[in-house]
């Protein structure tokens, strides 16, 4: 199914907020101890590759020194190579080597109150003992390995014993769905898979290694089945296969405590992370070693002025790339002490974040708006009861921030002082692209500001023409960056066509943005059939394929409306086939099959019988059309459409959408 690209008609929206004369320039007290500084932008661009290389050798510990830089080979590139490296070893043994091994490295909180405290040195031995563990079940350098386990500390702890042995992971989002599970196993043909009976959510138990048991009926590549105990037979009963499912606390718990690093090169597959695309089928996006320790290392230490006594807390799940790059191996590779929270922010009551940043005295805090919308709309009662003034730095992540959430955000949680950094990436770019630096850049609500140093942004029509300061366009990436994606696993072509066709030499993030007088970037949301929804990438085409798996529809198209809290919310419009009655049940039922084939996350706000769709006469769904009806728009040109009717009857049943 092909569709229309279009700007979102959100623009106008855009263009006010251009209008916007807040600015927010550094304070000279966050100035004098930043870590960044502005000569690094031109540092960078008088040679990139020199800047990077630089970096490379300071930051990271290597076994043999690399000989070359980059080797680009459009759209292919190479970092560091010749060089031999441990990313593990990088984020734990260096550290404790130096005398840091009784720094806390996470501090731990579950949904029901109880904590951990693991330091650099309790990571390494458990980091060996997994990495051991891992040897004895058979799982060898290059073996993928897949996770799917909450937010517990055995769920980095088995990342970087991943990393230890060179065996890439692939974490899958512990709210994904087991038939989700199963196609990104069958694609990365990983070999095992490390769970855990459940996690803790909202106060209940939510069951993760049934879902496993369901995915392995479809998955015939795994062999062996690593648990951890997180909830305790009483509340979640689990089946145990012998010869293939282990406890982890009879295999781990016994090994040695000992393990020696496995030297990789710098080009090592790291991990694969899958993400939703244009397509049914989700990318297994590839990320490397060397190249994206450097990255997420640098930026985190620039980006978020990490200092050694710094509480840092990204509140992302590790599921997704904010928590692979900026929870697991950025903050590790800086000896960072961060936060991991097991649970919801509203669990038992709105303020639970701000207690944690009270007891633990948070000094930096990196969400997604949505979260941040969702707390304004409980009110600033809540973060008003706790002292919060060791925040001196909030970030923010995963979609477009609005000047009103920025600003309350600011106020409330930020105490009016702390700088705000608005940063924009993605899972192909490994690392933070675009984004202010404190202490350096004067922000405006709204806008992620400047590329970061070393990064070629722009904004380009739809020739891939440079668009004059003040207009919007594509945005595009014009010169490798060390922690980019190297492929997606498996399919070169694929690649080349989605990132790098549609305009020459140049990679297409999908983003639409703008350049304002000032050349301030302004991030205008997907211009390709992805929506955003509380920060989660989800495939129009993945859901509207989830829908007509039902034997009862003919044809779904889906679309992303405006959402006051989660940025967009899915509106599904179905076509039943001949015969099929509309009712409640039915909407209901094709909701739930959403979720469960892919998550909760992608199920159906609003879902619509219709008739017939909009179409042109070659036969492409009009998704434009369709947006303007689910934001209840003046409808735009249909002079295009083949039946016009169409409109007018969906039109007028768009009033009988429901919301789940
Ligand atoms: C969107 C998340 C506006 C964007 C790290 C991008 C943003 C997609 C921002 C990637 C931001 C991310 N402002 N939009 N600061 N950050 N996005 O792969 O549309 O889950 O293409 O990576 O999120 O989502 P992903």
């Amino acid at each position: 199914m092909t569709t229309e690209s279009t700007l979102p008609s959100s623009a106008a929206e855009i263009e006010n907020l251009m209008a916007e004369e807040r600015k927010f320039p550094p304070s000279p007290g966050f100035v004098a101890q930043a870590n960044a500084k502005a000569s690094l932008y031109e540092e960078a661009e008088r040679d990139f590759e020199a800047f990077w290389a630089k970096l490379a050798r300071e930051r990271v510990a290597w076994y043999r020194p690399f000989d070359t830089t980059l080797e680009w080979d459009l759209p292919f590139a190479k970092w560091f190579t010749g060089g031999t490296l441990n990313v593990a070893y990088n984020c734990i043994d260096r550290h404790v080597e130096r005398g840091l091994g009784s720094k806390v490295a996470y501090h731990w909180i579950g949904e029901p109150g109880d904590t951990r405290t693991i330091t650099y040195a309790d990571l390494q031995r458990e980091v060996s003992k997994a990495a051991n563990a891992l040897l004895e079940l058979g799982v060898r350098t290059g073996d993928r390995v897949a996770i799917y386990m909450p937010m517990i500390p055995e769920l980095p702890i088995a990342m970087l014993a991943c990393a230890r042995i060179g065996a890439p992971h692939t974490v899958v989002f512990g709210g994904f769905s087991a038939e989700a599970l199963a196609g990104r196993i069958q694609d990365s043909q990983a070999k095992m898979v490390i769970t855990a009976d459940g996690g803790w959510r909202r106060g209940k138990a939510a069951m993760l290694k049934g879902a496993v048991d369901e995915a392995l009926d479809t998955a015939p590549t795994i062999e062996k089945v690593l648990v951890v105990r997180r909830i305790g037979e009483h509340d979640i009963p689990v089946h145990m296969e012998p010869g293939r499912d282990f406890w982890w606390h009879d295999i781990v718990e016994r090994q040695s405590d000992q393990h020696t690093p496995v030297p990789v090169d710098s080009e090592h597959m790291l991990y694969l992370l899958y993400t939703s695309g244009t397509t049914a089928k989700p990318k297994g996006i590839l990320h490397t070693s060397a190249g994206y320790l450097v990255g997420t290392s640098f930026t985190h230490e620039m980006i978020f002025d990490l200092k050694p006594d710094d509480v840092y807390w990204c509140a992302a799940d590790i599921g997704w790339v904010t928590g692979h790059s900026y929870i697991v191996y950025g903050p590790l590779a800086n000896a960072a002490t961060g936060i991991m929270y097991e649970g919801t922010p509203d669990t038992p009551a709105w303020d639970r974040w701000w207690q944690i940043i009270e007891d633990y005295k948070v000094s930096i805090l990196y969400c997604a708006p949505t979260a941040i919308r969702a707390f304004m709309k409980q009110g600033e009662q809540w973060p008003r009861q706790h002292d919060l003034s060791s925040l001196r730095l909030l970030g923010s992540v995963g979609e477009p921030i609005n000047p009103e959430a920025w600003l309350w955000y600011h106020e409330h949680i930020g105490g009016g002082n702390a700088p705000i950094v608005d940063t924009w990436w993605q899972t192909e770019t490994g690392m933070i692209l675009i984004t202010p630096l404190p202490g350096v850049t004067t922000t405006k609500p709204g806008s992620a500001t400047f590329a970061f140093p070393g990064i070629s942004v722009d904004v380009v029509d739809g020739n891939g023409q440079s668009v004059p300061l003040g207009g919007g366009g594509y945005l595009v990436l014009k010169r490798p960056w060390p922690a980019m994606l190297r492929g997606i696993y498996g399919d070169p072509e694929r690649y080349k066509q989605t990132y790098w066709s549609r305009f020459p030499g140049m990679y297409f993030a999908g983003d639409g943005a703008k350049r304002d007088t000032e050349g301030y970037l302004w991030l205008l949301g997907r211009v390709d059939d992805v929506m955003n929804v509380s920060g989660h990438r989800i495939s129009t085409i993945e859901v509207e394929s989830a829908l007509v798996d039902d034997k009862r529809v003919a044809e779904a198209a889906v679309v992303g409306k405006n959402d006051p809290i989660t940025g967009q919310a899915i509106f599904a419009f179905v076509i039943l086939k001949s015969g099929i009655e509309a009712d409640d049940d039915l909407a209901n039922a094709l909701r739930d099959h959403v979720a469960k084939v892919i998550s909760p996350i992608a199920k159906p706000k609003f879902l619509m019988f219709t008739p017939d769709l909009p179409k042109t006469r070659s036969g492409k769904i009009m998704r434009r059309l369709l947006r303007d009806i689910a934001e209840g728009r003046k409808l735009g040109d249909t002079t295009t459409l083949a039946d016009s009717n169409v409109v007018t009857t969906i039109r007028e049943r768009s009033g009988v959408a429901e919301e789940v």
